[in-house]
């Protein structure tokens, strides 16, 4: 045997290559036999985003996967979520030994809440399917010639028949995907949309909050404006930190405003730290409050919906007096909070970067690949999967479910 040589090689051994991977070698072309099959991987030690995934449990999948829950083209979307829906997920895990369990959210775990059952279970069913597993094998560059793909990591050259790309983003590159992917993917001849930080933590230019409230977290509603016009609103839970803001609302609303920020648009981040309330309707609170409960402190009031600290912590700085009985607030102060309340802008200074961000939005557009197989239509017998195309998922398992639909569907048809 050829050891330069191989049927398929897949390039990334996180979820969508390892997917693939084992899909492929479980997959018997009719009629045929599959040939050799290498997964190779730059980095030293395997899977390193898995066992930090879901706060080291490996958030799963999600219970309900719809096309909404992802950015990128949704009919494209729609198309591979059906061809892998979370049911095959959870029966592909099974049949790989992790049972999963639900939790109240919908999101789901391992039961043994360990991700390292599922980066086990993953590499340990590749080498049983006789997928040769390369580590430590970073691969700098890739191209075609004669109908075979020359992938030139930094052990040699591999030649292979059919090639799957599947070589992450570019979120928390010390795991390995720092993004060389996409020039892999460009020297092959396609396209790659701009990529920036999603689901990432926001920083704030503002000290006022962070100190008093860091640790924090309460029920809010997002609104993002890009050049005047609401792109995007959502609610959830918000987490103040030493820093600015995370939180599962924080991370899902951050595309738009990292998306916008890299456009060079104008955007601003508002805040209602009582969703469903319109201006309006707290100003009448606010005086009906006033005449009800005369002497009782600003801060009281608002903290008979609003976590104590919060409610001080936003007086101090409105510079509105805390203490100060409702009767003697001041109308302008009054004014000042009623608007803080439902239309908050935060002071975001930046993102927190690659190092913080979960996912990457961009990549390659989903219109150069065909959906039925996550091949290229522009180069034969490549294959992409994962996180390398334009295609983001919220908060909640959606990442992973779009790594082992496209893996799964790469992998049976490479
Ligand atoms: P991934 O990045 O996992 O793998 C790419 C692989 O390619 C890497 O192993 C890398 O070393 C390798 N590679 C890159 N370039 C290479 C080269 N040139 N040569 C060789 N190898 C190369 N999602 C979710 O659904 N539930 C969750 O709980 C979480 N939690 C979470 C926590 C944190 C901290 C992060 C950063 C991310 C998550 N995610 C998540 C997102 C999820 O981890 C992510 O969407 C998938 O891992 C993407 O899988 P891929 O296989 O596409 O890329």
């Amino acid at each position: 045997m050829d050891k330069d040589a191989a049927s398929i090689a897949v390039i990334g051994a996180g979820a969508a290559g390892l997917a693939a991977a084992i899909f492929a070698a479980e997959t018997r072309p009719t009629g045929g036999t599959r040939g050799r099959i290498v997964l190779l991987d730059g980095a030293r030690q395997l899977g390193a985003k898995i066992l930090v995934s879901g706060g080291g449990r490996c958030n799963v999948t999600h219970d309900a996967v719809t096309p909404g829950d992802f950015f990128g083209n949704r009919h494209i979307i729609r198309n591979v979520l059906a061809a892998f829906p979370v049911e095959d997920t959870v029966t592909w895990f099974a049949s790989l030994g992790v049972e999963l369990k639900r939790e109240e959210t919908g999101k789901l775990f391992p039961v043994t809440d360990q991700a390292r059952t599922v980066l086990h279970a993953l590499v340990g069913r590749a080498a049983q399917a006789g997928v040769e597993l390369w580590q430590d094998h970073r691969v700098h560059d890739v191209s075609r010639s004669e109908g075979r793909f020359a992938v030139h990591h930094r052990r040699g050259t591999l030649h292979a028949d059919r090639l799957v790309l599947a070589t992450g983003g570019r979120s928390l590159p010390r795991t390995g995907s720092d993004g060389l992917g996409y020039r892999l993917v460009r020297a092959l001849g396609h396209r790659v949309t701009p990529t920036v930080p999603a689901l990432v933590p926001l920083v704030l230019d503002s000290a006022m909050f962070q100190a008093s409230l860091s640790g924090l977290s309460h029920d809010v509603e997002l609104t993002t404006v890009v050049q005047g016009r609401a792109v995007d609103r959502r609610r959830g839970s918000l987490l103040w930190t030493h820093f600015g803001i995370s939180g599962p609302v924080v991370m899902d609303a951050s595309r738009f405003w990292t998306l916008a920020r890299e456009r060079g648009e104008p955007v601003d981040l508002y805040g209602s730290f009582l969703p469903g309330r319109t201006g309006e309707q707290v100003r009448s609170w606010l005086t009906a409050e006033a005449a009800a409960h005369p002497r009782r402190s600003l801060a009281r009031t608002l903290a008979t919906l609003l976590p104590e600290r919060f409610a001080d912590a936003l007086c101090t700085h409105l510079a509105c007096d805390p203490q100060r009985p409702m009767a003697q607030v001041p109308r302008q102060d009054r004014d000042r909070v009623r608007e803080a309340l439902t239309k908050f802008r935060f002071p975001v200074e930046r993102d927190r970067g690659w190092n913080y961000a979960e996912v990457t939005a961009g990549g390659v557009p989903l219109e150069e690949i065909d959906y039925r197989t996550m091949a290229s239509k522009l180069v034969p017998g490549l294959y992409l999967a994962g996180e390398i195309l334009d295609c983001d998922g919220r908060i909640g398992g959606f990442n992973f479910q779009w790594a082992w639909a496209t893996g799964s569907l790469a992998g049976r048809a490479a």
